[in-house]
C-alpha cells in the first residue's frame, strides 16, 4: 500500500512556528494510541495464562529443590516438593506442564532402557501428578538424550553415526510407557525421520488413540539449549546434533518437516527455539491449520535473567514483550521458563 496522503505537503509562509512545514495528514496512527482504553480496544494480540506451558525438571528422591546455576529460579524438583509448587502455578492459571527427567549417570545406557522401565521415577511422577490434579495437562519429552550414555537423541552406531530407523522402536516404547502412566501429550523432540508416524501407530495399536502428539517439528541445532543440558547433564558426549536437528540457515526445509509431521498425524507442531525463529513460527502458522507452539528455550530465558540481574533490562517488561512477540508471530501456545513469573504478572 502506498502512503499517498504524505504527498499533500502544505508549505505555509507563516511566521507562526507551529504552522511552518505543516503536513496535511488525513491519517494519523497516533489517534489509535491516545489512551489506555483505546490502546486496549485496538490491541491485535492477546496473551493469557491459558497459552503458557511450563517446563519442569524432575529428579528422583525426596526433599529436593536444586537450583540450576545457568537458569536461575528454575529447579530440579523431587515430586514431593513439586506438588505444592504445581498447586501454586495452577492457581495462577497455568494448566499445562512439560516434564523433563534428570537421570542419574549410572542409570544411563546406549539404548536408553531406563526410559521405559517400570521403576522410572519420571513415569511415577506423571501418575502422581495426574492423581493429585485431575484437571492438569501433562506433556512429555520423547528422545533418548536424558537416558542415553551417549547424550544423543538417537541411537549411536559403532561408527558414531546416529541411527534413524533403529531409534524408532525405542521412541515407541518410551511413548507407550508414558501413555500408560497417563500423559496427555507426547512431545517427540528427537528429530528422527518418521518418528511421528511411528509413535502414532504404536499409540493407536495399544489403545492410546486419545493421547496427543505435539511434534518438535522445526527444531534447530541451536546454541540456546545450553542451560537445559546443564539441568539434565545431557550434553552429547561426542559430536553435535547437526545430523538430525535443523540448520539455522534454513527456512523452506521447515515446510518439509511440517508437511511430514502433519501427514504422519501430529496434532500440534512446535518451533524451537522461538526468539530467533519468529519467521518460522509465522511460516508454519500461515501454511498449516493445526495449532503451532513456540518453545522459548533455556538459553533465551537465561539471557534475560542475566541482563535483568545486572540491571541492564527490566525483567517484567522484557519477558512480556518476548512472549507477546511469539503470539504475534502466530504461536498458539508457548513453552517458557517464564511461565510462572509471567502468570504472576498477569494476575497483578
Ligand atoms: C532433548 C531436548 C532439548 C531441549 C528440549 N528437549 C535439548 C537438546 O535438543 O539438546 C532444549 C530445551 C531448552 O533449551 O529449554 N531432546
Amino acid at each position: 500500500m502506498k502512503l499517498r496522503f504524505f504527498k499533500k505537503i502544505i508549505k505555509e509562509p507563516s511566521l507562526n512556528l507551529h504552522r511552518i512545514n505543516r503536513y496535511s495528514m488525513n491519517i494519523r496512527p497516533r489517534r489509535n494510541r491516545k489512551s489506555i482504553a483505546i490502546r486496549a480496544m485496538v490491541e491485535e494480540t492477546k496473551i493469557g495464562s491459558e497459552h503458557l506451558i511450563y517446563p519442569i525438571f524432575l529428579k528422583d528422591g525426596k526433599n529436593i529443590k536444586e537450583e540450576i546455576s545457568s537458569l536461575p529460579n528454575n529447579f530440579r524438583w523431587s515430586i514431593d516438593q513439586l506438588i505444592p509448587e504445581v498447586e501454586k502455578c495452577m492457581e495462577l492459571g497455568i494448566m499445562t506442564y512439560d516434564l523433563f527427567p534428570a537421570v542419574e549417570e549410572h542409570l544411563k545406557d546406549k539404548t536408553a532402557t531406563y526410559s521405559y522401565a517400570d521403576e522410572n521415577f519420571y513415569l511415577h511422577a506423571i501418575r502422581t501428578l495426574k492423581e493429585t490434579f485431575p484437571e492438569i495437562v501433562l506433556m512429555s519429552d520423547v528422545a533418548l538424550d536424558p537416558y542415553s550414555s551417549d547424550g544423543h537423541d538417537g541411537l549411536v552406531g559403532l561408527d558414531g553415526r546416529i541411527l534413524n530407523d533403529e531409534t524408532l522402536p525405542i521412541l515407541n516404547k518410551m511413548s507407550i510407557a508414558q501413555a500408560q502412566a497417563g500423559i496427555d501429550i507426547i512431545g517427540p523432540s528427537d528429530m528422527m525421520d518418521g518418528r511421528v508416524g511411528s509413535i502414532r501407530e504404536a499409540l493407536d495399536l495399544n489403545g492410546y488413540t486419545d493421547v496427543s502428539i505435539m511434534s518438535y517439528t522445526a527444531k534447530y541445532a541451536s546454541a540456546f539449549y545450553g542451560p537445559f543440558r546443564d539441568a539434565l547433564n545431557s550434553a552429547p558426549k561426542s559430536g553435535d546434533k547437526k545430523t538430525y536437528q535443523m540448520n539455522p540457515a534454513n527456512k523452506r526445509e521447515a515446510l518439509i518437516e511440517a508437511e511430514l509431521d502433519f501427514l504422519e498425524g501430529a496434532d500440534m507442531m512446535m518451533v524451537k527455539p522461538a526468539l530467533c525463529y519468529l519467521d518460522i513460527i509465522q511460516l508454519l502458522k500461515d501454511n498449516f491449520n493445526i495449532p503451532i507452539t513456540a518453545y522459548n528455550v533455556s538459553g533465551e530465558c537465561a539471557m534475560v535473567y542475566a541482563a535483568a540481574e545486572k540491571g541492564w533490562l527490566n525483567y517484567d517488561l522484557a519477558i512480556s514483550e518476548m512472549l507477546l512477540s511469539m503470539r504475534r508471530a502466530g504461536a498458539d501456545a508457548i513453552l517458557t521458563y517464564f511461565a510462572k513469573d509471567f502468570a504472576t504478572l498477569l494476575k497483578k
